[in-house]
């Protein structure tokens, strides 16, 4: 996986088509008005206009009056829609689409090669892997590049992606660990500060100030990791005195199989990821 410098790249100019802005459309096409995409060089056609208008008054971007007017003269046409209407979609837009124009597809399960079969040979396509966190500027994008997306079009695509957290560079094959580490991986989470939290009240706190103390903690101790660059467990052995609380804590915490249960959800994520791409 690498990473791409987008310094210099100016997107005043570059022109999105969004066509489905949903649940993760959505927050890809916030992302990229956040990277400097103008809110009307954003143009979004969901599946009816009324939903267009809609998402675009969220967004603060343009409601296209159709899929042909949202991509035409589009730089990057960006697919938001479900996985199993994807190839319909290609199929739909075949045509209609600008020379030059990157094809970047959000579905999971559907390969480059599915969606370059249905496009004329040299069509430029990509897929992006996002997970939800990037709605807040703190997610991760695994980026997929077809044959045919020149260095140009690449470094661009990074650049769309640079306030979304980090956008890495990852081949098809990764994509499944990928899901497993960053894709799903916001869900596992929640499910852990939930229980946290549930916990905290259990002990005796307000569950206002149990939920506050466990994000900060969660998102402190991720931050030290990252800053320091020191491994997980000698962050863990250096608060852990001989008898002390912690490694009372830890004891239980392996006792109860914590790692083998984070390891079983990322596993059953990256195979379930596998099992849609052989369809
Ligand atoms: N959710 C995630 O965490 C996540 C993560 C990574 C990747 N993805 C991928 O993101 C894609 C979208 O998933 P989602 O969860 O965002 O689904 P979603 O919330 O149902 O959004 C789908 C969007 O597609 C629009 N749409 C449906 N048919 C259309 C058509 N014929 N033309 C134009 N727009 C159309 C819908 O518009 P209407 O509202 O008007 O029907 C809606 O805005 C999927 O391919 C999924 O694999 C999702």
């Amino acid at each position: 996986m690498t990473d791409t410098s987008t310094d210099s790249i100016d997107l005043s100019a570059i022109r999105v088509a969004l066509i489905g802005a949903g649940n993760m459309g959505g927050p890809v096409g916030r992302t990229m008005l956040d990277a400097g995409v103008r809110p009307e060089n954003l143009r979004i056609a969901n599946s009816i206009p009324t939903s267009s208008e809609r998402a675009a008054e969220e967004l603060g971007a343009t409601a296209a009056a159709s899929r042909a007017e949202a991509i035409e003269g589009a730089d990057v046409v960006v697919l938001g829609v479900k996985p199993y209407q994807i190839l319909d979609l290609v199929a739909e837009l075949r045509d209609d689409l600008p020379d030059g124009a990157v094809v970047l597809s959000l579905a999971a399960g559907t390969t480059l090669a599915q969606i370059q079969d249905a496009l004329p040979s040299d069509a430029a396509v990509a897929r992006a892997m996002p997970n939800t966190p990037i709605s807040v500027g703190e997610g991760a994008v695994g980026l997929m590049r077809g044959d045919a997306v020149s260095d140009e079009q690449h470094a661009l695509l990074h650049a769309l992606f640079s306030s979304a957290g980090v956008a890495v560079d990852i081949t098809e094959e990764q994509v499944h660990a990928f899901i497993g580490t960053a894709g799903s991986m916001p869900a596992f989470v929640f499910t852990i500060i939930e229980a946290m939290t549930d916990e905290a009240v259990r002990l005796g706190l307000k569950r206002d100030l149990a939920a506050s103390l466990v994000q900060q903690t969660v998102r402190g101790a991720a931050t030290m990791l990252t800053e320091s660059g020191t491994h997980p467990a000698v962050a863990k052995n250096a608060v852990s005195s001989p008898g002390g609380t912690t490694v009372q804590g830890l004891a239980a915490l392996e006792r109860e199989g914590v790692r083998a249960g984070v390891a079983a959800a990322m596993a059953a994520a990256a195979d379930s990821s596998r099992a849609m791409s052989r369809g």
